[in-house]
């Protein structure tokens, strides 16, 4: 399918915006430092079956436009907001996300690298789900990126908001901690839900957990004013965690179904909480 070339359209879904369009053009468009915190997976270049887009470009033109769009994205980031980038390579292309970092370099700081683990086995146990690969050279990949961009390296993270209880408790008193929080550090075991059908997945091949948005906008911190942005919406899970933590998010995507996919279960999501209060 060829990438859609028509005029964006953009609508209001409670506090929220949801763009149809294209990413760059939209990012163009939005006034400079306007975005507190930007959650985004892009596609990732490894040929998914997208219903309007080809993720299948050469890698320098994969390269050259998320180039473009992280420029679009510090544009358009505050002073002090922050970006979470989440990527992932394939055995085919191993070196994708470093690659794109690298280019990055001119653009944001690294300022910490988290490790998502959709699975992982302690002991004989395995926790999560992933995608098996069948092959006798690679193993299965469990996990994928996230990139935690900023300008300058300098944007202070709520640690112990995103943090966990302490297992031992005497370390409490020992080490003289006013709460009984530690960070969490940089690997974060978020698995998907358990489905059946691809109706369950929204009807798309690359969702993240509403989980991973919310993290990383716990990590960050947020206050009622706070601005989320996902420039690669998908089927709108970054806003549903920007509605769940009372902030506005702005989506865009390019597929008028994901769209309809986003818009209705943002609506659900807001009727549910109007319900519960
Ligand atoms: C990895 S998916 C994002 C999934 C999302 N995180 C979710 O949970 O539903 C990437 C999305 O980017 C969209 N996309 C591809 N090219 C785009 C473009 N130029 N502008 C906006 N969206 C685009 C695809 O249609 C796809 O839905």
């Amino acid at each position: 399918m060829t990438q859609t070339k028509t005029r964006s359209r953009r609508e209001s879904v409670g506090r929220h915006t949801l763009i149809r369009g294209d990413a760059l053009n939209v990012l163009r468009r939005m006034p400079a430092a306007s975005v507190d915190v930007a959650v985004t997976s892009p596609p990732y270049n490894i040929g998914l079956a997208y219903r309007s887009y080809r993720d299948r470009r050469t890698e320098n033109d994969y390269l050259d436009w998320m180039a473009d769009i992280c420029a679009q994205v510090a544009r358009v980031l505050k002073p002090g907001g922050s970006f979470f980038l989440n990527i992932a390579g394939s055995s085919s292309q191993p070196w994708l996300p470093f690659e794109l970092m690298v280019r990055l370099r001119d653009i944001f700081v690294l300022q910490n690298h988290i490790t998502w683990i959709k699975s992982v086995a302690i002991d004989d146990i395995t926790h999560g789900h992933f995608k098996p690969v069948n092959s006798p050279r690679y193993v299965n990949r469990n996990h994928e990126h996230v990139f935690h961009l900023t300008h300058h390296g300098d944007v202070p993270v709520q640690r112990l908001a995103a943090g966990v209880p302490f297992t031992d408790k005497s370390n409490i008193a020992r080490r003289n901690h006013a709460v009984d929080r530690r960070c969490r550090g940089d690997t974060w075991f978020i698995p998907y839900e358990t489905v059946q059908t691809r109706k369950q997945k929204f009807l798309h091949p690359g969702t993240f957990p509403v989980a991973l948005p919310t993290a990383c906008l716990t990590l960050h911190g947020i206050d009622a004013q706070s601005v989320l942005l996902d420039p690669f919406m998908g089927t709108g899970t970054s806003l549903l965690a920007a509605e769940e933590m009372g902030i506005r998010g702005i989506g865009v995507e390019i597929d008028t179904r994901y769209v309809a996919v986003a818009r209705e279960r943002l609506r659900e999501k807001i009727s549910a909480q109007k319900t519960s209060s």
